[in-house]
């Protein structure tokens, strides 16, 4: 990210949420902290903490989710907040009322945050560089661009399964190409001082300029999952695919489809993830998907935790007074 980072405001705490390009590693490491203490909400016969008390949060949705929008959700109802999920083709949207007008309109209604997910790179951006001052945007997945919450609660998994960064071999293998996560999941990476990262995937699918991120490429699964702790497998993202990027789906399964025999590669102790949604025979073997190494279903629970920590970030409520108790 060049220039201003409009994420943070004047004392550098977390005003949007938008990319990991552009964040520092302590902030990432304060996102990761408060998700662990956020984590024993759930627990609690009353799954709720009063943070967000009389906020109100759009979630605004232009592309299909299960897990993303359901946890945003979850997670401003454990915080207390009002929540809207604005159905985009139900809403005025479908009637050609451009983003604007429905930014203005939700902010007529007085929101004070609104959670973006978009099919353009950059929307969320854009939306934030738009809205009121008092107003929060966080992204929950822009084009191929990023995909930061995601990328956090796979940090927040790596993290409870594996501890130190600095002594991890993680690769992540597919669609590379198409993937906002990967690529967040690259910049989160990086920030925490991992020690390698390996990108697996076929030529068609992995971009021209990914080494200037220090990633290191393979085109072959056996050599590339060889003693890494963590695998990270992705979908194929066929609806942002334009022309023929892959011969067929069954000689993809082949060739970088996770199945145990591959896996055997990787460390003992290793653990696969992926950020669904899933495709069972694609580029996961069932066998794998819910098998002893699969931490899939947890990725979804952490990600409660850390929009929790995410969306009291962004509206204030915890970095500032942490900021306090240093000043004591
Ligand atoms: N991981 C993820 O973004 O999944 P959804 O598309 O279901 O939100």
């Amino acid at each position: 990210m060049t220039g201003k980072n409009i994420q943070l405001d004047k004392n550098g705490n977390l005003k949007h949420f938008l990319s990991i390009e552009g964040l520092s590693q302590p902030l990432l490491h304060t996102i990761l902290n408060y998700a662990e203490s956020f984590a024993t909400v759930d627990k609690r016969p009353v799954k709720k903490v009063p943070l967000l008390r009389g906020k109100t949060i759009a979630n605004l949705f232009f592309e299909p989710s299960t897990r993303t929008r359901t946890t945003f959700e979850l997670a401003a109802k454990r915080l207390s907040a009002d929540i809207l999920n604005l159905n985009i083709s139900t809403s005025a949207t479908s009637k050609g009322e451009i983003l604007s007008d429905t930014l203005r309109t939700l902010e007529a209604m007085h929101c004070d945050m609104f959670v973006v997910r978009h099919a353009n790179s950059g929307a969320a951006h854009y939306i934030a560089s738009q809205v009121a001052p008092h107003i929060s945007v966080i992204n929950a997945g822009d084009g191929r661009h990023e995909h930061p919450t995601q990328a956090m609660l796979d940090m927040f998994t790596i993290k409870q399964h594996k501890k130190d960064f600095t002594k991890l071999s993680v690769a992540i293998v597919g669609d590379i190409l198409h993937s906002r996560v990967a690529r967040s999941e690259i910049h989160a990476l990086n920030v925490l001082g991992t020690n390698e990262v390996r990108i697996i995937g076929p030529h068609t699918l992995i971009p021209k300029e990914i080494e200037k991120l220090g990633v290191h490429i393979y085109h072959d699964m056996n050599s590339g999952l060889k003693d890494v702790d963590v695998v990270v497998m992705l979908r194929l993202q066929r609806e942002r695919m334009r022309g023929a990027l892959l011969p067929s789906e069954d000689e993809y399964f082949k060739r970088y489809g996770l199945t145990n025999q591959k896996l055997k590669h990787a460390k003992k102790d290793a653990i696969v993830m992926h950020p669904g949604p899933i495709n069972r025979g694609v580029e996961i073997d069932s066998d794998v998907a819910d098998g002893k190494h699969s931490v899939i279903l947890q990725q979804v629970s952490h990600g409660i935790a850390i929009r929790m920590a995410i969306m009291a970030m962004v509206m204030g409520q915890i970095n500032r007074d942490e900021n306090k108790e240093k000043k004591k």
